[in-house]
């Protein structure tokens, strides 16, 4: 199995530079001390810049949190593939917060051509996927979550399926302090995830592609995640916001 990748998404969080630069001058050390186990850090646009000088060529590697497929052109407030390339080594897409609110910008077909864009500049994907609370009562979690895995990677060569990071993150157990089992999360990433990769681009390759779980990941839960067979790491929101992120990174690393 691969070094697991815990990828830290601040969100709309520590956007201002004394607060970022606040928060990574306490965790940095700590971090770079921890053996294998990749540290990925996304924080808002506005402090990419400023984190890519400070770290520099550090153990944490930096993310974006979107990005438009266009070069450039006429689309305001967005952000190009090749404006990160320099600064991040990462970029999130199609995160489910951004899916509910961004219309034909965060569709399918949206976000298969950022995965694109992203491989064009040399960006690896973290790219998000999950079933709402009702799709799962409906039963079509398996349904929903293969779509989705093999609509965003429709047309990748079978060496950028390989680079690509898959999040699975039920909506449901986002921000809700309500994850989904360990056994539950391994089940679904192993059958649908897994099971939509290998439909496109055979099984050696979904095996090889690095798929983390997301939703309510804590300090005191994430060894459980990581344990199971199918589970590459974590993509973890609230508990990547202060000092405990490193001790849900040390679990990590304890338990391997
Ligand atoms: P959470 O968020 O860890 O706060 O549930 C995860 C995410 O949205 O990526």
């Amino acid at each position: 199995m691969s070094r697991p990748l815990i990828a830290a998404n601040w969100k709309m969080h520590l956007g201002r530079a004394e607060e970022a630069l606040g928060l990574v001058r306490r965790i940095r050390h700590p971090l770079g001390r921890i053996d294998g186990v990749e540290v990925v850090v996304c924080p808002p646009f506005t402090v990419l810049p400023l984190l890519a000088e400070v770290l520099g060529p550090s153990p944490i590697a930096l993310g974006a949190q979107n990005m438009h497929w266009a070069e450039r052109g006429a689309h305001t407030g967005e952000v190009s593939p090749s404006m990160l390339a320099g600064l991040c080594q990462y970029v999130i897409l199609g995160h489910s917060e951004r899916r509910a609110t961004g219309g034909s910008t965060e569709d399918d077909a949206a976000i298969n051509r950022k995965l694109k864009a992203a491989f064009g500049v040399g960006l690896i994907p973290i790219v998000c996927v999950g079933e709402s609370g009702e799709q799962r009562e409906a039963g079509a979690t398996d349904d929903v979550v293969r779509s989705q895995v093999s609509l965003a990677l429709a047309g990748l060569e079978p060496d950028q399926a390989r680079r690509c990071v898959i999040a699975y993150e039920p909506v449901w157990a986002i921000g809700s302090g309500r994850p989904a089992t360990a056994a539950e999360a391994n089940r679904i990433i192993a059958l649908s995830v897994r099971g939509a990769v290998a439909e496109g681009f055979g099984e050696e390759v979904a095996q090889a592609a690095r798929v983390l779980y997301g939703g309510s990941v804590l300090p005191d839960n994430i060894a459980a995640f990581t344990a199971m067979p199918d589970i590459d790491g974590a993509l973890v929101g609230g508990a990547s916001l202060g000092p405990e992120f490193v001790e849900l990174v040390l679990r990590v690393s304890a338990e391997r």
